[in-house]
């Protein structure tokens, strides 16, 4: 996995542009509501969503595995902590957040991983504290591309393993970490002129 991500940020740069997802926008709306303040955001990327919650005010840490893309969140004035590995080795820290935000990144994991790394995110929040998952779901048009791996895992382009979940699978990976809501959203793919939106969950636990 470090090897694809390394090389498309190596080879691409910041191929999602800096405009922040929708869902990082809901995010932002739900963790101010909430009087949230200090957030991790584990796949951290280059920072297109930290950046949102930095510039309003957030303290936010990082998770990246991809050192490229932590390069290219410093050439663009990202300063915040990003802890430099997978996140196979949380926690990096004994800090606990209010909010934990994850956008695509769990379903880059095998069954084992993302279990262990809802537990990990789970233990690193506080009492009350809130978790989002933006996930990817069945019913998008990828779902079933490439080469199949296991149920509902498949190798979508080389290196490239992506799980996608239905509501019975969120609710049997999610509900032990506190999950309150699940919904299936389109999220508009800003960066290219006329895409089609991307299906995706948003899963929202509380501790
Ligand atoms: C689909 S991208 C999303 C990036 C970012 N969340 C965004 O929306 O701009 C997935 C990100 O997770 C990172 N990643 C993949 N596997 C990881 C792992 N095991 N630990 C930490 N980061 C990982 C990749 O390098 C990449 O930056």
């Amino acid at each position: 996995m470090t090897g694809y991500w390394e090389s498309r940020f190596k080879n691409e740069g910041a191929m999602w542009k800096f405009e922040p997802s929708d869902s990082a926008i809901r995010v932002l709306r739900l963790f101010k509501c909430e009087k949230i303040n200090e957030i991790l955001i584990p796949g951290f990327g280059y920072g297109r969503n930290a950046r949102l919650f930095l510039d309003n005010g957030f303290k936010v840490t990082g998770i990246e595995i991809s050192q490229s893309a932590i390069d290219l969140a410093r050439a663009n004035g990202i300063g915040c902590t990003i802890h430099h590995g997978s996140v196979t080795s949380m926690p990096f820290n004994k800090e606990k957040y209010e909010g934990i935000f994850c956008y695509a990144m769990i379903h880059l994991l095998n069954k084992r991983e993302r279990h262990n790394f809802l537990s990990s995110c789970y233990k690193q929040l506080i009492k009350n504290g809130l978790m989002v998952f933006i996930v990817a779901s069945k019913e998008a048009s990828l779902f079933g591309s490439g080469k199949y791996l296991s149920k509902d895992r498949y190798e979508i382009a080389k290196g490239l393993k992506v799980y996608f979940y239905d509501s019975d699978s969120v609710l049997k990976e999610f509900s032990n970490y506190g999950m309150i809501e699940c919904k299936d959203i389109e999220e508009p793919v800003k960066f290219v002129e006329g895409e089609e939106t991307v299906k995706l969950k948003f899963v929202i636990c509380k501790k």
